[in-house]
């Protein structure tokens, strides 16, 4: 059963966590611990999952996943009680952050809104990303799968990343890629992601401007009767959805 230890323990990841938004929120300068502790929800969703992560670990039923449940409906952050935090976490803003149950966050991490940490589909086992120390994950960003994200790397608002991410590498896009290792660009012949060629883009730009003098052509033949295009009616995609905790 958690003890008092475990309390001890608690507490002081709970101040611990107060300092982080202090330190890193810029919102939270100045401003007195017991007035974060009030009114911060990613210090709330902290506060639950610190007590329903020790509840879960010491075998509790029911209970963690109540707090858990709880505690989104207050915050809108959505932490399962078997995922390991570890201390100095700062989840900014938070609603809409989701942490699966293996996903791993190393110390002194900061999470803005809208962060998945989450799975690629229906597999078991280990299938969340592992966060390491200092990494910063910008807003809305997706993080899918059991990829490795290293220490002090930062991870652009919106990306989606599938792939682990080198120590102290910047990550953007969809699919993210490295746009900075140890704050310099990376170099060699195949280090320019952003610009990378899409055949298929330019073989539909092409059609399209092929399509537009087709047009003009048989507008002009038609004496100015602009033919008329065919419109396809969009339907619902069927079949399994491919999403999964
Ligand atoms: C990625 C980020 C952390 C900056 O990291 P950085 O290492 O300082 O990177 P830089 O600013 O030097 O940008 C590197 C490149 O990525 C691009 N970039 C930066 N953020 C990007 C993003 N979110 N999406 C796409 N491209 C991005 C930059 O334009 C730059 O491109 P370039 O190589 O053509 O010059 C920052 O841009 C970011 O997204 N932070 C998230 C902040 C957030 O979510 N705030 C919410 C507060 S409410």
């Amino acid at each position: 059963m958690a003890g008092l230890g475990t309390a001890r323990r608690v507490a002081r990841e709970l101040r611990r966590d107060i300092a982080s938004a202090r330190e890193r929120d810029p919102a939270a300068r100045g401003v007195r611990g017991a007035e974060i502790l009030a009114v911060w929800p990613g210090v709330h969703a902290l506060v639950a999952h610190r007590v329903a992560h020790a509840l879960h670990g010491a075998g509790v039923p029911l209970l963690p996943r109540s707090i858990a449940y709880v505690s989104r409906a207050l915050t809108g952050i959505e932490i399962h009680p078997a995922a390991q935090i570890g201390q100095g976490l700062l989840i900014d803003h938070g609603t809409g952050v989701v942490i699966g149950e293996t996903a791993v966050i190393g110390e002194d991490v900061t999470l803005y809104q809208g962060v998945t940490l989450g799975g690629t589909g229906f597999a078991t086992g280990k299938r969340h990303p592992t966060v390491g120390d200092r990494a910063v994950i910008g807003s809305g960003a997706k993080l899918l799968g059991p990829i490795e994200v290293g220490r002090d790397a930062k991870i652009g608002a919106n990306s989606v990343v599938i792939t682990d991410v080198p120590d102290n590498a910047t990550v953007v896009g969809n699919p993210g890629h490295v746009v900075r290792v140890d704050g310099r660009r990376p170099e060699g012949p195949d280090a320019d992601w952003i610009h990378l060629p899409d055949p298929v883009a330019d073989a539909i730009r092409e059609l399209s401007t092929r399509l537009r003098e087709l047009e003009a052509a048989v507008t002009e033949l038609s004496g100015g009767q602009r033919p008329p295009g065919e419109v396809r009616e969009l339907r619902p995609v069927r079949g399994r959805h491919p999403a999964g905790g």
